[in-house]
């Protein structure tokens, strides 16, 4: 059976960015707060003009351009958002159209924050039968849009960005080597955007109660989220039969460094082989993986060999893990 590997990386963040100094002077917070409870400093923002395919596109081109590829090169474009340009077209259809992907089929996958890794394990099949040979999945989001920015639990944990790998088939020992996917609905309503869709369409009532915007319980989601991973992670190294001591890097997805530090923790590994940057970029939901995945790719933290571990938590309740030979 074939297997998948990653051949290139890109990333893409609007050039806005939004300290914890900016927050404080527009809710009840503190940048002490904010750093202490989450781990992060600023985050990216979208201008008016821009959109969630917007940075996919320019996630994408970075990678092509990394890759020496055309976008007519691929075949299949799976974007992973929460936070689509409009509910349909597809974010991804907009992201072939403005890359001139004319030979690819493209489509969204909503897995909120483990959307990336849901794509990236839908690539790799589509890879491994023979229905494709050149995969660009995005992980796209511009979650600054959906937040309530006078509800202070949340307008502070979220910033816009993506991030965007391509997938061939491989012919050596660089592959990827297992993902696993999973939800759980039983707390389907801890993180959500109740107002805006067909269950509740856009209304003057939806807008006053500001029900299209992000609502979420931050601790009991932070309780499970903290508890998932822990086993996700040592289950995706079992099923591996590979030892903590064998990862090069954790590339977790970056919602809350406490979670990651537990995450980590569990695997006994130190924080140098732990890859963070929410504390430049926020929570981008399924794009956290794939940006971390590419600074971490262009700042030489990954050479060929590595073992390196992905893993991600968000609304469903959804987590993903997925194991890389690089
Ligand atoms: N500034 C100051 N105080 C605040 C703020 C703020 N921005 N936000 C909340 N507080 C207050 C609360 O009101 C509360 O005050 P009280 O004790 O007087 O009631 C106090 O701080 C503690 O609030 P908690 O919610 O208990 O704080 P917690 O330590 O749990 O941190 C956080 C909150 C950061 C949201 C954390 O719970 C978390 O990261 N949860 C997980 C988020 C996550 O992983 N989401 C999944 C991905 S998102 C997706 O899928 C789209």
């Amino acid at each position: 059976m074939l297997k998948s590997r990653i051949i290139a990386t890109g990333s893409f963040v609007p050039e806005k960015i939004l300290t914890n100094r900016d927050l404080e002077r527009m809710v009840d917070t503190s940048d002490e707060w904010i750093l202490e409870r989450t781990g992060i400093r600023e985050r990216h923002v979208v201008s008016k003009d821009e959109s969630t395919s917007d940075l996919a596109a320019e996630a994408a081109r970075q990678a092509l351009k990394s890759a020496g590829l055309k976008a007519k090169d691929i075949d299949l474009i799976i974007v992973a958002t929460c936070t689509p340009d409009m509910f349909f077209p597809s974010t991804a259809c907009m992201v072939q159209h403005k890359i001139g992907a004319v030979h690819a089929a493209a489509f969204d996958i909503n897995a909120a924050c483990s959307g990336f890794l849901y794509g990236l394990s839908v690539a790799d099949k589509f890879i491994r039968t023979g229905t494709c040979t050149r995969a660009l999945v995005i992980g796209a989001e511009t979650l600054t849009r959906f937040v309530d920015w006078e509800d202070r639990t949340t307008c502070v944990l979220f910033g816009d960005g993506a991030g965007a790998v391509i997938l061939e088939p491989s012919d050596d020992e660089s592959a990827l080597l297992y993902t696993h996917i999973k939800s759980d609905a039983e707390y389907w309503d801890y993180i959500q955007i109740p107002g805006g869709a067909s269950k509740e369409p856009a209304s003057k009532t939806v807008l006053e109660k500001r029900s299209n915007t992000i609502r979420m319980k931050g601790n009991e989601t932070f309780k499970v989220a903290v508890k998932t991973l822990e086993t996700l992670v040592v289950d995706t190294l079992e099923q591996c039969n590979l030892k903590p001591s064998q990862l090069a890097l954790l590339i977790p997805h970056q919602a809350n460094l406490r979670i990651i530090q537990a995450t980590a923790k569990r695997l006994g590994l130190s924080m140098d082989r732990v890859m963070l940057n929410l504390d430049r970029y926020g929570n981008t939901s399924a794009a956290s993986i794939p940006i971390a995945l590419d600074e971490a790719v262009r700042t030489g933290r990954i050479r060929r060999g590595d073992y390196l571990l992905l893993e991600a938590f968000g609304a469903g309740l959804t987590w993903a893990s997925a194991l890389i030979k690089w």
